[in-house]
């Protein structure tokens, strides 16, 4: 054992309160490794509870840690050695990551907070907040539909990045002529936008679905800003509807309604991983 640093390593809780304490954030997260995780926090991750109820079971002597009951609810343990928690003397399926699907409404910003607009946040639970909840990409104001939240960085980060061609599908309604053969053709081909003089964009192919009336479906494999409209916009058509179907596999059509949100199933989860080429478990 080298240094003190060494020694708060090995031991998850003298690791905590001293870091806490005598170096402060910094060093405390420099670290932390990210496994270490308070076990009111790790409780209500994985879906025993909020926040403040888990408190109470922790305090009223309810959980045990490898056999030894803890009280303190800001006990940290360090995830990565798989402890033994168990609850009532049953053992706790410990997760750490969360996977839910919103049903975006029109009217809400994709961010978490705004000083002036209605945000995603309002439509998500307080204790959600509290877990490192992210929107996996950002769908405009006025979009409907499939939005995803995790605080799992990597997958969010597969999700969204073109590398890994995970495919978004949107059902479009426009103000223009009818689509067309030659649009469609356009779209699979990989178009280039120029909006700006001296610079374009070159977009990965695109399927475009004619529907009837001004409706289609368009489904893309990168997300750049209002990329839908600005590829409608490129065809002298405007956008005036937008609702996002589906993202990597994953669909509304099981809910939830419009406003409101559910966990993924696991299947679901795992055919997220399976898109994103993700290894490991999604624990
Ligand atoms: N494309 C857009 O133009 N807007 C969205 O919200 C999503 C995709």
């Amino acid at each position: 054992m080298s240094s003190i640093k060494d020694l708060a390593y090995c031991c998850p809780y003298l690791h905590f309160h001293y870091t806490t304490l005598h170096f402060g954030r910094r060093i405390c997260s420099e670290i932390c490794y990210n496994t270490l995780m308070r076990m009111d926090r790790l409780l209500a991750n994985s879906g025993y509870g909020t926040r403040s109820q888990i408190r109470e079971l922790i305090r009223s002597g309810r959980v045990s840690l490898h056999g030894v009951v803890i009280v303190d609810p800001s006990f940290s343990v360090e995830e990565a050695q798989k402890p033994e928690i168990q609850l009532d003397g049953s053992p706790v399926q410990s997760s750490r990551y969360l996977y839910v699907c919103l049903h975006k409404p029109s009217g809400y910003l994709t961010a978490l907070e705004d000083k002036r607009l209605p945000t995603i946040a309002d439509l998500l639970p307080q204790e959600l907040l509290f877990k490192g909840l992210t929107p996996v990409g950002r769908l405009d104001y006025h979009t409907t539909g499939l939005l995803l939240l995790t605080n799992n960085g990597t997958l969010s980060h597969r999700l969204t990045s073109p590398k890994w061609h995970i495919e978004k599908t949107y059902l479009v309604t426009y103000d223009g002529d009818p689509l067309t053969e030659d649009v469609r053709r356009l779209f699979a081909s990989g178009m280039t936008l120029s909006e700006n003089p001296g610079e374009i964009e070159k977009l990965a192919p695109a399927v475009l679905e004619l529907l009837s009336g001004s409706t289609c479906r368009i489904t893309i494999t990168e997300g750049k800003t209002h990329q839908v409209k600005r590829m409608l916009a490129a065809v002298s058509r405007s956008v005036t509807a937008l609702h996002r179907e589906s993202v990597g596999g994953i669909t509304l059509l099981h809910g939830p309604a419009s406003g409101e949100i559910r966990s993924l199933t696991q299947e679901e989860i795992l055919s997220l991983f399976d898109a994103a080429k993700m290894t490991g478990t999604p624990v």
